[in-house]
């Protein structure tokens, strides 16, 4: 920290007390920074400081807060009647209107008023900060510091660097934010930052995946419950936000990276749009809502077993044998063969390709051929899809068995990479190419998404969890089929696998 702003009588300046400055002013309050809060609504700033007082109220009342550190952390928030009484700020958090005509005009009255030393922070979580320091004279006291909503319990927080920050200036901000408590991670200026560039894959693949009518948005949101651990699915989290909200932010991150394939939304999501099904706060988005509870379909149920044998293919052995024990607990005769019986059902466990291309390339009957993801297979679910050749009977003993193990199963149309696959090889790529373009740094990708998205582990984790090589071979064997190149792996993911390396390994040696 600069020695100014590590004066500790120097206090911080919050403009803006919406939703995010008053959030923004308790941490800092609690921390024992002295807070100046200004809006251009004067009764906004007394009902933020009402509102965060009652906060550290009811932290004292649960026994978080002794009352008098209660007592004296609402003490530290002082309203401003002006933007002339912020001149005493050691920094200016601003947390107005998202529009870049507001907060340049503050910027460059704020410039005016404080010392020459001051740092100008943004909270805009969507226009450039590169922009809004270009309106002023001094750029390289002008950083982006992106916090997230609700502040006190989202931990992590952004610290941006413009194409013209001093790298101090970040540094202070960075340390200022982890005094408060919250984990700041750096990043360069660019759309999306580091969080809502990372969090592109979940959605645009999961609408992807049903745009193609592979599954429907239940059956994705299960399948990345179940199968790989997310929390919520992607629809879930849309109806949550609320497409209207969502949606824009798509396009502009897809629009302000000038068309990059990898964030492409889908006409679905248009659809739902124009449609008004936003999600919850409409009644129905993806799914519908009765008095705020989510209706979930019931779970499809498996049909009844059948003696039919089952052939496991041995290409990709890693998979076989675990699919084989999955099945040993079924009461259904296994077919050891090196070739499938002329009657048996042949299990694949493809990598990346789909039911259909799988039974080609290894030359079994797709009549009788049904795909198992066993990359993103757990005792709670498995997903299986078929070719469109693939008989219903077939489909239905596959099925049964699989279901006899104990797991729900999942059954999708035919799809290059499932969808577990494919949606977390893209969640990874995009990842990858953040570590790539030097955005962020590797640890810091990782952390900023568990935290901000609540991810079960960072993205780069997630590729080394499965492999690089076989992140890979998915994006690869998906491009091969689609030939889109939305999928092209990033050269950070080409390089790491080809080297045997880790995704989370930095971009130079130690
Ligand atoms: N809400 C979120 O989830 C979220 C998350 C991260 C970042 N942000 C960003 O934080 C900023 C604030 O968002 P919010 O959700 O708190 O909005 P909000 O509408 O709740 O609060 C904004 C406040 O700024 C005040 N304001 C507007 N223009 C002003 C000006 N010229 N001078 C002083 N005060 C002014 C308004 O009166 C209002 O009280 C935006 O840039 C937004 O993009 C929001």
């Amino acid at each position: 920290m600069t020695a100014s702003l590590a004066d500790p009588a120097r206090p911080v300046a919050i403009v803006g007390a919406g939703t995010m400055g008053r959030g923004i002013a308790q941490i800092a309050a609690a921390a024992g920074t002295p807070v100046l809060l200004y809006d251009v609504a004067p009764e906004v700033v007394s009902a933020a400081r009402a509102f965060v007082a009652a906060r550290f109220a009811s932290a004292a009342t649960k026994g978080r807060m002794t009352p008098a550190d209660a007592e004296a952390a609402t003490d530290r928030l002082h309203a401003a009647p002006s933007l002339e009484a912020l001149a005493p700020a050691a920094v200016v958090i601003e947390a107005a209107a998202e529009r870049l005509e507001v907060k340049t005009a503050l910027f460059t009255d704020l410039e005016g008023i404080l010392a020459d030393d001051a740092i100008l922070a943004t909270n805009t979580s969507s226009l450039s900060v590169t922009a809004i320091a270009a309106g002023c004279r001094r750029p390289e006291r002008v950083a982006g510091l992106h916090f997230f909503n609700p502040v006190p319990l989202m931990t992590v927080v952004e610290v941006i660097r413009g194409s013209r920050t001093a790298p101090a200036v970040t540094d202070a901000l960075a340390r200022l934010a982890e005094a408060w408590g919250h984990t700041a991670v750096h990043v360069l200026d660019t759309p999306g930052f580091l969080v809502n560039h990372a969090g592109r894959g979940l959605y645009t693949e999961g609408l992807r995946v049903v745009q193609e009518g592979v599954a429907d948005p239940v059956t994705v949101d299960r399948i990345l419950r179940d199968c790989a651990g997310f929390r919520m699915g992607p629809f879930e989290l849309l109806d949550l936000t609320g497409i209207d909200v969502s949606f824009p932010v798509m396009e502009q991150i897809y629009r302000q990276f000038f068309d990059e394939p990898r964030f492409r939304p889908t006409p679905l999501a248009a659809q739902q749009v124009a449609a008004g099904l936003y999600g919850r706060k409409t009644g129905q988005g993806f799914y519908r809502y009765h008095d705020g509870t989510r209706e979930t379909p019931a779970e499809p149920s498996a049909p009844p077993l059948r003696q039919v044998p089952l052939w496991v293919s041995p290409a990709v052995p890693r998979f076989a044998a675990p699919l084989r024990a999955t099945l040993a607990g079924a009461d259904v005769p296994l077919d050891d063969g090196d070739v499938p019986g002329p009657d048996s059902v042949c299990l694949v466990t493809p990598v990346g390709t789909d039911a259909t291309a799988e039974a080609v390339r290894q030359g079994v009957p797709a009549a009788r051929t049904v795909a198992v993801d066993m990359a993103f297979a757990t005792p709670a679910r498995l997903t299986m899809m078929t070719t469109p050749a693939t008989t219903a009977a077939a489909r239905d003993a596959a099925h049964a068995a699989l279901a006899a193990s104990g797991a729900a199963v999942s059954v999708i149309a035919d799809s290059p990479g499932f969808v577990a696959q494919r949606v977390v090889a893209t969640i990874v790529n995009i990842a990858c190419d953040i570590a790539q373009q030097g955005i962020a740094a590797p640890g810091d990708i990782d952390r900023a998404v568990r935290l901000g998205l609540g991810y079960p582990r960072g993205p780069l984790e997630m590729g080394d969890d499965l492999g690089p090589a076989t992140v890979l071979a998915i994006l690869e064997a998906i491009r091969a089929l689609t030939g889109d190149p939305r999928y092209r792996p990033s050269p950070w993911l080409r390089r790491r696998a080809a080297l045997g390396l880790a995704l989370t390994a930095p971009a130079v040696a130690d």
